[in-house]
C-alpha cells in the first residue's frame, strides 16, 4: 500500500509509541522506567492515558525493531526517530536512548512528537531531549495535553497553562484536566489560537522560580493581545504545579488553585509594588506594568473597563492612568 508522507510519518510515530510503551512491561524498561514512573506517582491508567513508555538503553533496538517490521529508515529519520551517524553516511542510530518518553498527541490524538526524560542527574546530558521539527511537528504549535484536555476545557469554559510535561500529568492525578504544557519556551499565536477554540480564559501556572516568573509575564500579555481573559498563579520558590500538587494533595491543590488565583491586574501589583504599595517608586512601576499589559487588549471597551478596575486598586485618578495608558497605546503603534 501507498502512503503519502505524512501519513507514512504518522504511522512510525505510532509504531515507536507503542513499542516505548510496551518496553514498560518488562526487563530494563520496567525495572528502571516503570519504577521511576511510579516512584513520581504515576498511576497505571495515568500511564495509559498519557501513553508514557521507556526508550531502552541502547543504540539500534528502535531502529532495528521497526526496520524487521517493514520500515524504511528514510521514513524514521523524517520522523525524527532516528539519527545519520556524523562520519558514516547511510549509518543511523536511534535518537531516544536510556530515557522516559512522553508522546506528544496532535489534536486527534495520534502521536506526533516525543518528549523524553533522563532519570539520572547526568549533568553532561540534557534533561529533556525532544523530537525535531518534522512535517507533522511543529513544536510552535503544539500544546502538550491538549488532546487529553479540550473537553474538560471546555467544560470548565478554562485553561490552565503550565510549563512541563510532568506539570500536566500530575494535574491530572489532582483531577485537573483542563491544562496544557507550553513545554518550557515562550508560548506562540498558533498556541493562543488552538485554546481559543475552546476557551477564551486562561490560568498561566508557572514554576516558582525567576525564569517561571519572566515567562508568566511574556505568557500573559500574549494571551492579553490574543483577546483572552487572564490569571496567574504564582508558585512558592523551588515548586512547580507537579512538585506542589504531590506535595499538598488533591483536595489541598485545588484549594491553594482556588485561593492564589488572581488576574492578570492583581498579579502584576503584588508582584511589583511587593507589598510596598506606599513606597512612591515601587507603586509608580507597578502603575507602568499594569498599564502596559492593559495597553495589549485589543479590544477598547474591555480596555477601559480594566483600566477602572487598576484606578481603583491602585487608588488614583482614572485620569492619569488613561493618559499613560493613551501614551502607551500611541508607542505601541
Ligand atoms: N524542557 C526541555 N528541555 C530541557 C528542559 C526543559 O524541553 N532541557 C521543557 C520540557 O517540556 C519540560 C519543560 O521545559 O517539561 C519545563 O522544564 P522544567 O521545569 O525544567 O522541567 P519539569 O517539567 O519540571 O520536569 P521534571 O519535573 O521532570 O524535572
Ligand atoms: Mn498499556
Ligand atoms: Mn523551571
Ligand atoms: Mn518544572
Ligand atoms: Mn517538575
Amino acid at each position: 500500500q501507498e502512503y503519502n508522507e505524512k501519513e507514512s510519518l504518522y504511522i512510525a510515530l505510532n509504531y515507536a509509541k507503542d513499542f516505548f510503551h510496551e518496553n514498560l512491561q518488562s526487563g530494563e524498561g520496567q525495572s528502571i522506567g516503570l519504577s521511576y514512573l511510579k516512584e513520581r506517582g504515576f498511576d497505571a491508567s495515568t500511564i495509559e492515558k498519557f501513553e508514557l513508555g521507556y526508550s531502552l538503553d541502547g543504540w539500534d533496538h528502535l531502529l532495528n525493531k521497526a526496520k524487521g517490521a517493514g520500515f524504511e529508515e528514510s521514513n524514521l529519520l523524517k520522523a525524527g526517530l532516528i539519527l545519520e551517524r556524523e562520519n558514516k553516511p547511510g549509518n543511523y542510530y536511534d535518537r531516544f536512548r536510556g530515557r522516559v518518553m512522553f508522546p506528544i498527541h496532535n489534536l486527534s490524538g495520534k502521536a506526533i512528537a516525543f518528549g523524553a526524560r533522563i532519570m539520572t542527574q547526568d549533568k553532561k546530558q540534557p534533561k529533556y531531549i525532544n523530537s525535531p521539527e518534522t512535517v507533522i511537528y511543529h513544536k510552535s504549535d503544539v500544546l502538550y495535553g491538549i488532546y487529553q484536555a479540550k473537553q474538560a476545557i471546555r467544560q470548565k469554559d478554562n485553561c490552565y497553562l503550565v510549563e512541563g510535561y510532568t506539570d500536566v500529568i500530575s494535574m491530572h492525578l489532582a483531577g485537573v484536566e483542563n491544562v496544557v504544557a507550553s513545554s518550557g519556551t515562550s508560548l506562540t499565536e498558533s498556541q493562543i489560537k488552538l485554546i481559543k477554540r475552546f476557551t477564551d480564559q486562561v490560568t498561566v501556572l508557572y514554576d516558582g522560580d525567576d525564569a517561571g516568573i519572566n515567562a508568566s509575564l511574556r505568557g500573559i500579555d500574549m494571551l492579553l493581545e490574543g483577546g483572552l481573559n487572564v490569571k496567574a498563579v504564582v508558585f512558592p520558590p523551588n515548586e512547580d504545579p507537579d512538585s506542589f500538587a504531590r506535595k499538598s494533595g488533591k483536595e489541598g491543590f485545588k484549594k491553594f488553585l482556588e485561593k492564589e488565583e488572581k488576574d492578570f491586574i492583581h498579579f502584576k501589583i503584588d508582584l511589583f509594588a511587593k507589598g510596598a504599595a506606599d513606597d512612591p517608586i515601587k507603586r509608580a512601576e507597578a502603575i507602568r506594568q499594569v498599564v502596559l499589559s492593559i495597553s495589549k487588549v485589543p479590544d477598547p471597551i474591555i480596555r477601559s473597563v480594566y483600566a477602572k478596575e487598576s484606578a481603583r486598586l491602585l487608588a488614583m485618578e482614572e485620569d492619569i492612568l488613561l493618559t499613560e495608558l493613551n501614551r502607551q497605546l500611541l508607542k505601541n503603534q
